[in-house]
């Protein structure tokens, strides 16, 4: 068996983590204080997000990033994430951006992507670094938001704009309720994806496939339950952005030997590893990719595995891919 301490990780890539979401504490505290906000209220006795179910972490989420007002705000949270993570090993990523929550402090897209995209590219440059941009809608928001969110990218292509997809709250709504939504997205040459089998079983990641033409599913951990699904998901080549940390931490599985990494991997499935919201649930892709070492017993080259898995997933374009492999 693997043991993690006996060889260095090789190069990380990430498909799946919320910008938002890779805000920590400390930085929350930081721009809490810029904009004159207490935000003790969000943090446990250990200075830890406090929250005990999967709506208290949305909730817990949504008030956090109402703290992110500016685009000095979104400069610096996101070149903070990718400094830190380059230095660990990551060598691409691809953030979610909730241009929802960026607008509820009044700034407008284009000023949200570019500065979201300036910090990126200083990163980049610093760093060596790749990142890019899934946009998000967020699914208890609504349709005609998530609709809106799709429209501002047919409206402003941007190059750093690479994806579309939706988190939130998996009970809400049917994903057939925003075909139109993902359609709009495709039209502006977006790759999609969308968060599903996360806290809902496999019939909703088959509702997803069979609603919206997504290439990956995020988390989509729930399809080992269902046999058949598998098998559609390795016909149809469609990639599961797996977050095992953000499982263990929300209760999707009680602890980390019970999670199904290894049987999705058996399965044949084309499978990623990746932090969806790294501070809320005491995590990020080292950690991921150390722990499928360890209770998977993966090794150097299966790791290595995962990350031209995870490039040749991603939604940048092939020059860049092919850089990057
Ligand atoms: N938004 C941020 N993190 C999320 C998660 N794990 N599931 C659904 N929506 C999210
Ligand atoms: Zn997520």
């Amino acid at each position: 068996s693997a043991d993690p301490s006996a060889f260095s990780l090789p190069p990380m890539a990430e498909l799946h983590c919320h910008l938002e979401g890779t805000v920590s504490p400390a930085m929350a505290m930081k721009l809490g204080a810029r904009h004159g906000m207490d935000l003790q209220g969000l943090l446990d006795a250990h200075g830890a997000y406090a929250w005990d179910n999967f709506h208290e972490f949305l909730a817990s989420y949504d008030a956090m990033a109402k703290a992110i007002q500016t685009p000095e705000d979104y400069f610096d949270i996101t070149y903070d994430y990718y400094a830190a993570m380059a230095r660990r090993g990551l060598i691409y990523g691809e953030s979610f951006v909730s241009p929802d929550h960026g607008q509820y402090h009044g700034l407008s897209y284009p000023t949200l992507i570019d500065a979201i995209s300036a910090a990126m590219q200083k990163a980049e440059a610093d760093f060596g670094i790749t990142a890019r941009i899934i946009l998000i809608a967020v699914r208890h928001y609504g349709v005609e938001r998530a609709k809106a969110v799709a429209e501002l990218a047919h409206r402003h292509p941007h190059p750093m704009v690479v994806g579309f997809g939706m988190g939130g709250d998996e009970h809400y709504l049917h994903p057939a309720d925003f075909k139109q939504a993902f359609a709009r997205a495709a039209d502006a040459g977006l790759g999609l994806t969308c968060h599903a089998g996360e806290v809902m079983g496999p019939e909703s990641i088959k509702a997803t496939i069979d609603a919206l033409a997504v290439s990956r599913i995020g988390h989509g951990v729930r399809a080992i339950e269902d046999p058949a699904l598998v098998d559609e998901l390795r016909d149809k080549g469609i990639v599961l952005e797996l977050c095992p940390g953000s499982n263990v931490a929300l209760g999707v599985y009680p602890e980390r030997s019970t999670h199904p990494l290894a049987a999705l991997i058996q399965s044949g499935l084309k499978i990623t590893l990746n932090s969806d919201d790294p501070p809320f649930f005491h995590t990020d892709i080292e950690q991921e990719y150390r722990n499928a070492s360890l209770f998977e017993s993966l090794d150097a080259a299966d790791l290595r595995q995962l990350t031209r898995q995870a490039i040749s997933a991603a939604f940048c374009d092939d020059k860049t891919k092919q850089r990057l492999l």
